[in-house]
């Protein structure tokens, strides 16, 4: 029987992996079949119960059920113990669960990789404190920029955050007022869901320096509204998050099939 994979989340009739599987593996001849799993928000460890007893070999986990696959899964990984969350689980060949986190990796291949943007050395301003930017901060972290500093509209989010990370970097944190008496930063990522819902968080004109890239970890078919912001506030470069998306894919095909399948053909195919 083909090997099964699937994303599970609630809403994924949007979700955009089963066509990014679907073109990775046929790029890699590799035989199997990844599908998009809707799961009732109470149903959870069932649905992975059940996939798990008909082949199922991997999984992507989505909103809102990150948290609870943490939970759920037998062994993690480094990296999923330090993001508290697992967007991607292996189903070993004794059918236990390994949970892992590609999120950070995801993002930061598609800014260093794709957009040969070198954070080393940077001042970097991240925006918001819940669970996607716990996924990004520990590879963000080793890419050594100058400084880190999160603002998050609920101020405690934001310190309880940086406390966790603190045996690895000096994160400071700020209130959305204070943004405009700092001093300029070069990269400043949008990992709040702000975007998903129309809104910008309250950002000061002078936000960034001359040159400066932004990033939103989210992505739409139209260009989000933290992208728009950024391109008419002097950020040179302004990704949205479709890249991290296959990104974030490739890493977990990688674990899944031990194959690292090229990204730049799909992330064309997409836009
Ligand atoms: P996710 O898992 O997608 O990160 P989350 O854990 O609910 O979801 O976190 C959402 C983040 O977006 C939080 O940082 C949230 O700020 P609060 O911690 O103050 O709630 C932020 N956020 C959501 N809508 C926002 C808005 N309109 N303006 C500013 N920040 C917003």
């Amino acid at each position: 029987m083909t090997d099964q994979y699937a994303v599970m989340g609630n809403p994924i009739s949007h979700s955009k992996s089963p066509y990014i599987h679907t073109l990775f593996a046929q790029q890699s001849q590799q035989d199997l079949e990844y599908s998009a799993i809707e799961v009732p928000l109470n149903g959870f460890s069932q649905a992975v119960k059940s996939f798990t007893a008909t082949q199922g070999r991997g999984l992507n986990i989505t909103v809102p059920f990150k948290q609870e696959a943490w939970k759920l899964v037998d062994t993690h990984s480094e990296r999923a113990i330090r993001a508290q969350a697992v967007n991607t689980i292996i189903v070993n060949s004794d059918n236990s669960l390994t949970g892992d986190n590609t999120d950070g990796l995801g993002m930061l291949a598609d800014i260093s990789r794709n957009h040969s943007i070198n954070i080393q050395g940077l001042d970097v301003l991240v925006i918001g404190a819940g669970g996607a930017v716990r996924g990004v901060l520990e590879p963000l972290i080793k890419t050594n920029p100058k400084s880190i500093t999160i603002v998050n509209r609920t101020i405690t989010r934001a310190q309880e955050l940086a406390s966790n990370f603190s045996d690895l970097a000096t994160i400071s944190v700020i209130e959305f007022e204070q943004l405009a008496n700092e001093t300029p930063y070069d990269l400043v990522i949008n990992g709040t869901s702000a975007s998903l819902a129309g809104e910008l968080p309250p950002l000061p004109d002078q936000l960034l320096t001359p040159g400066a890239c932004c990033y939103d970890m989210m992505y739409s078919d139209q260009q989000t509204i933290f992208v728009q912001w950024a391109l008419t506030h002097g950020a040179t470069t302004a990704l949205d998050g479709l890249g991290m998306l296959v990104e974030q894919a490739a890493e977990s095909f990688q674990l899944w099939r031990g194959i690292r399948p090229n990204t730049a053909s799909v992330i064309s195919a997409l836009r």
